[in-house]
């Protein structure tokens, strides 16, 4: 693995406070972490441990109450608001939870947006692959609101990896999913890896999901606490088990 090369995306000391005073959520209390080009990393931890709102800072969604985020060499603090919309719409991909997806165009058209956009060119035979193994060949020509919640995920997924973007976030990405599709998508995500170099970090709760990338860092109470190496399911599992079961909800299913 290409641990060694310059990271895709750091933090250094991050904080993320949510109000004043004594309700006061620190929703990050000092993250510094990387990662590497090249590599698939899944954040972990219990509900409310500051994933999301990491993943965000880190995407340019959020902005942070101290501490700095890098997209490769670029410091996210140091742009304008133009200079972070080009940088979201360059060199970032999204798989989120609400899909973003335009309703008026085509799941293709929402597919190749991005590229479009940025006045590249589509490649065909990625683009082929990746609408194949994420079953939705038969799907391309109807709008998102004709499409499963499922389907719309899966062209959430293809729009971000279709790019080949810098690096793709991807917050609780199978989230939506049934168990097969959920494989689908981790493992076009971790083929991009594999045979693109693609930079790829995802949040999930999901140990088979998880199992999928070649690094699991564990955040709780807005810090990293952990961090674990060619995860497994089970390894995944057992790491887990030792957070407050209560907030670890959406493992007693
Ligand atoms: N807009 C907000 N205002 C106030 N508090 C917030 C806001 N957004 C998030 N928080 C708080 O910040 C903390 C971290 O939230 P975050 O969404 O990052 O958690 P998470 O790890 O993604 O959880 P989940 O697994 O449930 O998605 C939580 O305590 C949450 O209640
Ligand atoms: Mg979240």
């Amino acid at each position: 693995m290409p641990s060694h090369s310059a990271p895709a995306a750091r933090s250094q000391d991050l904080k993320k406070i949510y109000g004043t005073g004594d309700t006061a959520v620190h929703a990050l209390d000092g993250v510094t972490v990387e990662f590497a080009a090249g590599e698939f990393t899944a954040i972990m931890g219990p509900s409310g441990s500051g994933k999301s709102t990491l993943m965000h800072c880190l995407a340019g969604l959020d902005s942070a109450t101290s501490g700095q985020v890098f997209i490769g060499d670029t410091d996210l603090t140091s742009l304008s608001d133009k200079e972070m919309t080009q940088l979201r719409r360059d060199r970032v991909g999204f798989v989120f939870q609400a899909f973003n997806l335009v309703p008026t165009l085509t799941a293709l058209e929402n597919i190749t947006l991005p590229v479009d956009i940025a006045g590249r060119k589509v490649d065909q035979e990625w683009l082929d692959t990746v609408v194949g193994r994420l079953g939705l060949g038969d799907r391309l020509g109807h709008r998102p609101g004709e499409l499963s919640g499922g389907q719309q995920q899966r062209v959430a997924c293809a729009r971000a990896l279709v790019g080949r973007p810098e690096i793709i976030f991807g917050d609780e990405p199978t989230g939506n999913l049934d168990s097969r599709s959920s494989g689908e998508v981790m493992s076009i995500l971790r083929a991009s890896v594999d045979e693109f170099g693609q930079t790829v970090v995802i949040v999930t709760h999901d140990p088979r999901a998880a199992a999928y990338a070649d690094r699991v860092v564990f955040l709780s109470d807005g810090s990293v606490v952990d961090e674990m190496r060619d995860p497994t399911a089970d390894s995944v599992l057992d790491r887990m088990k030792q957070f407050d079961p209560a907030a670890m909800s959406p493992l007693a299913k």
